[in-house]
């Protein structure tokens, strides 16, 4: 069996079901349920012996390695993180104790477990850090795309959180040879996305009648991937990747954020329009910008295409499709994750802002 990290939250959700849909091998899913992480992202799993789900710290290295020695996986990928760029702006603490110490006592205990392991056992064994492009800061507009050779240079307390818990990965494949694969991914998009990332909270202000906040001029470009190219291209480096290595994963789908709204807009009107038959794009209001706000994110995926053979399933035409129709269509996941606290950070990133 393999061990998921993070699993109960947007891409690990979506990772855990896919899996299990291709698969008969089992998985233990550690995830500490924060405001993130949602048990109902897995409700299609319910009662299927091969999901065991575990409410845990990845920093709880006493905990791993007793799932470690108990269960005795063959691979863990590491979802697990404090993930939004916002957040990390008015507290970064949260991402300093996840992203890098969490990450490093997980390290730790994985050495230990990786070190008690045999021949094949030993040979086969990964660990596999899902990573962002932000560690590699932001592109001029006439830039080439992030290669794996780029230059860290993380400008955010998220992003330097990630770089940091990469460096570590990387170093205990250096020091301890233990068989890391990292994979560093651009924005992804598509189901159980939580409604504070841009193209779900744009879906689910649309639909309630609230404005649609831009932040500066809008032209931040993104590289978007639809979330299960992403958990594709993991499956494929787990299976293939050689040790040691890192990949960009990415969808050559580079937008800026004012066409992303101006498409979800778009969709809205056509499944969902609005009772005073006025478009959704009259919604849209430009707000303060984020502090720091890196210009412009691009992958070059060559890298993983040339040596795994992979490539993005969706283009972003049916990515979104599917995303606006499974807000539509998921209403009551969406009510259920607005809880007090979804409320309360709205009004902490949104209230100071001027439109
Ligand atoms: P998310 O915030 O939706 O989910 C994170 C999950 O990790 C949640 O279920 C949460 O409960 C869990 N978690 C947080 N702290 C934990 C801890 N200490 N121990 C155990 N579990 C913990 O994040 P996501 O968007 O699904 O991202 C998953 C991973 O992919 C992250 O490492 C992120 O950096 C990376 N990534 C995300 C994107 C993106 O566009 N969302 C792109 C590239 C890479
Ligand atoms: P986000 O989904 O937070 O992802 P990231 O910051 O990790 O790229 O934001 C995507 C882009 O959308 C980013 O340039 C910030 C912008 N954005 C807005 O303009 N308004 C918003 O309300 C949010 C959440 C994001």
């Amino acid at each position: 069996m393999i061990l998921v990290t993070g699993g109960a939250g947007f891409i690990g959700a979506n990772f855990v079901v896919d899996w299990l849909a291709q698969s008969d091998e089992g998985l233990i899913n550690l995830d500490k349920l924060t405001y993130a992480g949602n048990r109902e992202n897995l409700a299609a799993l319910a009662g299927d012996p091969r999901h065991i789900f575990v409410h845990g710290d990845i920093g709880d290295s006493d905990l791993t390695s007793r799932l470690l020695s108990q269960y005795q996986p063959r691979a863990i990928i590491n979802f697990a993180a404090e993930s939004h760029v916002d957040r990390s702006i008015h507290g970064p603490e949260d991402f300093i104790q996840t992203n890098i110490v969490g990450t490093f006592h997980l390290l730790e205990a994985v050495r230990g477990y990786w070190g008690s392991l045999h021949d094949d056992a030993l040979q086969g064994f990964r660990f596999l850090h899902v990573s962002t492009d932000e560690v590699y800061g932001s592109l001029a507009r006439d830039e080439a795309a992030f290669s794996e050779t780029h230059r860290y240079e993380p400008n955010s307390p998220y992003s330097a959180s990630k770089a940091a818990s990469d460096h570590l990965v990387r170093a205990y494949h250096h020091t301890y040879g233990l068989p890391v694969l990292t994979t560093n991914c651009s924005n992804n998009y598509g189901p159980y996305h939580f409604p504070e990332k841009l193209i779900p909270l744009m879906i689910v202000n649309a639909l309630a009648g609230k404005p649609l906040p831009v932040y500066g001029d809008g032209q931040q470009i993104r590289d978007w991937l639809y979330v299960t190219d992403h958990c594709s291209a993991i499956r494929r480096v787990l299976d293939a990747g050689r040790p040691g290595e890192t990949y960009n994963v990415g969808g050559w789908n580079e937008k800026p954020n004012l066409e992303i709204v101006h498409t979800v807009c778009a969709l809205l009107d056509e499944l969902r329009p609005r009772a005073d038959g006025k478009p959704y794009r009259e919604q849209i209001s430009y707000v303060t910008d984020r502090p720091g706000h890196d210009r412009r994110y691009a992958i070059d995926a060559r890298k993983i295409e040339r040596e795994l053979g992979w490539k993005p399933a969706e283009t972003f035409a049916t990515g979104i499709r599917k995303t606006v129709l499974w807000y539509l269509e998921n209403q009551d996941w969406v009510r259920n994750v607005q809880s007090g606290a979804y409320r309360a950070w709205v009004e902490r990133n949104y209230g100071e802002r001027q439109p």
